[in-house]
């Protein structure tokens, strides 16, 4: 798929990132059918045969409509890579998100089947290497992104990316509504990629603790460590709470991806993440009512713009 082709389906230029544990079928399915790109963890599912499962039921149910699985290159995502690829070569999803390692081999064999490739950056020297790499498209993680989390500016990024890049770029970071992806689009992105906000949505795989907290936590509750899971992430501190800890005190990872907590606290499943914008978030409405208000904001910021 052409990444031309990709933007010219959408209602609102606007991803509803993959995120651990959270995004699973019905989330991908109710993206798609609203107008937006849906995507999953392919990690979501238990074993590579349930991602097939799960593969079949997302593609029957969109017929036709794009989405998009998340492969993870390193850390957890390794020992299952292999499998999963085979897979996603034999399903070809029109895209296909990579992150964390460098996805050069994973793009060659997406590419054999004319999948689009996007990949998560986080620094400049990352976006040189995922160009090299041959990657479609560019994921500018920024300070405030849920999950693992980027440190960079957005605006000093964009533009700075936009100076050795003139393909796709698709920004992340804190983007709760239609100004958000109106300023998205300002700075030059051509899609907002949004995860928080869709954890905080009814069709979710978040418990209902999870979400509550989504709905009660501001950005003044949002830790950022690298201490939970082993890279630099972010947190409720509610649920680090929960969980037993102190999160102002928490013990220094032992490595990167390893973690120094009692074994049975597990970055994702006991300690939930979302970034600064779950401020933003007053409710869990279904994903379609979630696009509706985002699309009526971002027409109402554009015209704003206009009239200025
Ligand atoms: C709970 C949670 C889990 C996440 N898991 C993943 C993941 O498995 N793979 C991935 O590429 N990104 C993951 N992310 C990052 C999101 O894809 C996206 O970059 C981020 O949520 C965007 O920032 P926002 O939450 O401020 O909108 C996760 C984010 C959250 C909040």
């Amino acid at each position: 798929m052409k990444f031309a082709d990709l933007t010219a389906r959408l209602r609102v230029p606007v991803v509803a990132a993959p995120m651990l544990l959270v995004s699973g079928t019905d989330l991908v399915i109710a993206a798609g059918r609203a107008g937006i790109l849906g995507a999953f963890p392919a990690l979501n599912a238990r074993s590579t045969s349930e991602l097939k499962d799960w593969l079949e039921r997302v593609d029957g149910a969109l017929e036709g409509r794009p989405y998009a699985v998340n492969l993870i290159i390193q850390g957890p995502g390794a020992p299952r890579l292999e499998d999963d690829l085979a897979l996603i070569e034999a399903f070809k999803p029109p895209v296909v998100i990579t992150s964390v390692g460098n996805p050069a081999q994973a793009v060659k064999r997406i590419h054999g089947f004319g999948g689009l490739v996007l990949h998560d950056v986080a620094t400049l020297r990352h976006a040189h290497k995922a160009i090299e790499a041959g990657v479609d498209g560019l994921i500018l993680l920024t300070t405030g992104a849920g999950g693992h989390t980027g440190s960079a500016n957005p605006f000093a990024f964009v533009s700075q990316v936009r100076t050795f890049w003139s393909g796709p770029i698709l920004l992340a970071g804190a983007i709760s509504d239609g100004s958000g992806i109106a300023a998205a689009r300002a700075l030059g992105a051509d899609l907002a990629y949004m995860g928080t906000r869709f954890a905080a949505s009814a069709e979710s795989l978040a418990s209902d603790a999870y979400k509550a907290l989504l709905v009660s936590e501001t950005m003044a509750d949002v830790v950022l460590t690298d201490r939970i899971s082993g890279l630099p992430a972010t947190f409720l501190r509610g649920s680090i709470v929960q969980a037993g800890l102190d999160p102002d005190a928490l013990p220094e990872r032992a490595e990167l991806f390893r973690p120094n907590l009692p074994a049975n606290i597990k970055a994702w499943r006991g300690v939930w993440s979302g970034g600064p914008g779950v401020g933003s978030i007053t409710d869990i409405p279904p994903v379609a009512e979630i696009v509706r208000r985002l699309a009526e904001d971002y027409d109402a910021a554009k015209a704003r713009f206009a009239a200025a």
